[in-house]
């Protein structure tokens, strides 16, 4: 989400649980509907729950308790912490000076520790601490309590309550839940100069398989486009997808489906297939990206992180650069370096190829009305400019890719499985 800044590259080496690589089975899985909604675990409405799209549909929320206290967090493939607001916050500017508590534009909840009978604090030596790349920070507390998600409920749970803040919320989430590996994790041992070493912990979905919540290690996503109008015109869009434990989710699919290995990593965040690879995002290979013109440019890449906390899709300068030049009339580079496109133009065909097997991407996915610095309207192009084609740099197929597809996870067995969605 929001591009984290990974701060613990900078400060220590990440020491992940070892655990036995296993080799994943790469297999075609044909679902229909009817065999989907034949499923007994699918009758469970514990284990399915709504989205709601915010921030004018560019994020989708879930409803998680924390001690029993109620909030609207962020989805989020791309992270791994839970952290909600602390009822004790402070808002900042970017030079840590206080500002007044509205202009973070956090929604209405903040977690109040004194009023739930199962918080324990962590030590005072640790700190929770997350930086994004928008600049963006949230710092605080660490504690552990009971938390649920969709029916399933954890308790001890590890999860950040920050209370330095500088932040722009949407006025409706008030936190984030992270669903990537426990690499991801944001929680730091203070060491007694202020340095900080990162020290990860089991997250939620981690901890729910260890204690044996979830008959079925997976949980799936499905995230609905909204019309143009609503994007415009309301920041609050209930019922904008499923979310689920154990069991796929209602949305008619196509027979397009395939199950694949989650990409690791070795040393410096280079994807790598040895038997100590590290796990840490939701990464798989892409054969290649299918539009006009695409067959005389290398679109491969095995670096791309499916991530529902991203609006858009980045990928590879080059394949942007392409792609963006056939917009009718074509995107053009902003002063920013994104690529924006008019309202009302015609966007092309694209589709995204694993393993080969072909989604494809509804145009109307391709153009996101937006604001400018000056508040004027603005469409961007749903595609971007992830940057070169190196090892070491991620690119990530955001909720403009993710509104095609079912995506099944399977953290534990470390697969994934997209299923292609009947136009809707
Ligand atoms: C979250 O909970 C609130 C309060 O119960 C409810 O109004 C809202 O519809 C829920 N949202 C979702 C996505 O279930
Ligand atoms: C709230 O923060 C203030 C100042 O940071 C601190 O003195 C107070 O103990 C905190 N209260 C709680 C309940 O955390
Ligand atoms: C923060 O400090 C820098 C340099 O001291 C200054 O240029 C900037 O305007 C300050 N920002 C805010 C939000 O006060
Ligand atoms: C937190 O909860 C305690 C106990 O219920 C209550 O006394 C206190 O006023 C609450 N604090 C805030 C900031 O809501
Ligand atoms: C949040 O509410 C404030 C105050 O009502 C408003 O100025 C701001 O534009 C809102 N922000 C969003 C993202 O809706
Ligand atoms: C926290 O750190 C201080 C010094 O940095 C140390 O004296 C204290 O024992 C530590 N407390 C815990 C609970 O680890
Ligand atoms: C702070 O202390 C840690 C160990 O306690 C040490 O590794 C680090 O180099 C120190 N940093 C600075 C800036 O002194
Ligand atoms: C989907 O699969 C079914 C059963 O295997 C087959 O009858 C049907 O033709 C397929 N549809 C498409 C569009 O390939
Ligand atoms: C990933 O792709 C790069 C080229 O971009 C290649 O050098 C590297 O060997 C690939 N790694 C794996 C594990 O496939
Ligand atoms: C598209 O919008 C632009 C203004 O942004 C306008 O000049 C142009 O005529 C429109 N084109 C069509 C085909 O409606």
């Amino acid at each position: 989400m929001r591009a984290a800044v990974f701060f613990f590259l900078l400060t220590s080496a990440i020491s992940l649980v070892g655990a036995n690589f296993i080799l994943p089975l790469t297999s075609k899985i044909p679902r229909r509907l009817s065999k989907t909604l034949a499923h007994p675990k699918f009758r469970n409405p514990q284990s399915v729950v709504h989205l709601d799209g915010a921030s004018f549909d560019s994020e989708y929320l879930i409803n998680v308790t924390v001690g029993g206290q109620l909030f609207q967090v962020i989805l989020d493939t791309g992270s791994s912490d839970l952290w909600v607001t602390n009822s004790n916050f402070s808002c900042v500017d970017a030079n840590h000076t206080i500002v007044p508590p509205e202009t973070c534009q956090f929604g209405p909840a903040k977690f109040n520790s004194s009023a739930s009978t199962t918080f324990e604090p962590a030590s005072p030596n640790v700190t929770f601490f997350v930086q994004y790349g928008s600049g963006e920070f949230l710092r605080g507390p660490v504690g552990f309590d009971t938390l649920e998600v969709a029916g399933i409920s954890v308790t001890g749970q590890k999860f950040g309550i920050p209370n330095l803040n500088h932040f722009l919320g949407d006025n409706v989430s008030e936190g984030v839940f992270g669903l990537a590996y426990p690499g991801l994790t944001s929680v730091y041992n203070v060491a007694e100069n202020g340095s900080l070493t990162q020290s990860p912990y089991t997250p939620f979905f981690f901890n729910a398989v260890e204690q044996n919540k979830l008959t079925e290690p997976s949980f799936s996503i499905s995230l609905d486009r909204a019309s143009l109008e609503q994007e415009e015109n309301d920041p609050f869009d209930p019922k904008l997808g499923f979310f689920a434990f154990g069991t796929s989710v209602p949305v008619p699919v196509l027979n397009a489906s395939i199950t694949v290995p989650i990409q690791g990593y070795g040393d410096g965040f280079i994807p790598s297939d040895a038997s100590d690879a590290q796990f840490f995002w939701y990464t798989i290979d892409i054969d290649s990206y299918i539009f006009p013109g695409s067959e005389n440019l290398l679109t491969k890449s095995n670096n791309t992180i499916l991530d529902t906390g991203a609006p858009m899709n980045k990928v590879p300068s080059r394949v942007a650069a392409a792609f963006n030049a056939l917009f009718i009339p074509p995107a053009t580079l902003n002063e920013n370096s994104r690529y924006v496109v008019e309202c009302n133009a015609t966007a092309p065909t694209f589709a995204v190829v694993v393993e080969g097997e072909e989604f494809t991407i509804d145009p109307r996915d391709q153009i996101i009305s937006g604001k400018d610095a000056d508040g004027n309207k603005v469409c961007y192009s749903g595609t971007q400019d992830g940057g070169p084609d190196v090892p070491g740099n991620h690119f990530i197929l955001g909720d403009v890719f993710l509104h095609n597809v079912v995506t099944t996870f399977n953290p534990i067995d470390r697969t994934m499985t997209l299923t292609q969605r009947a136009p809707y």
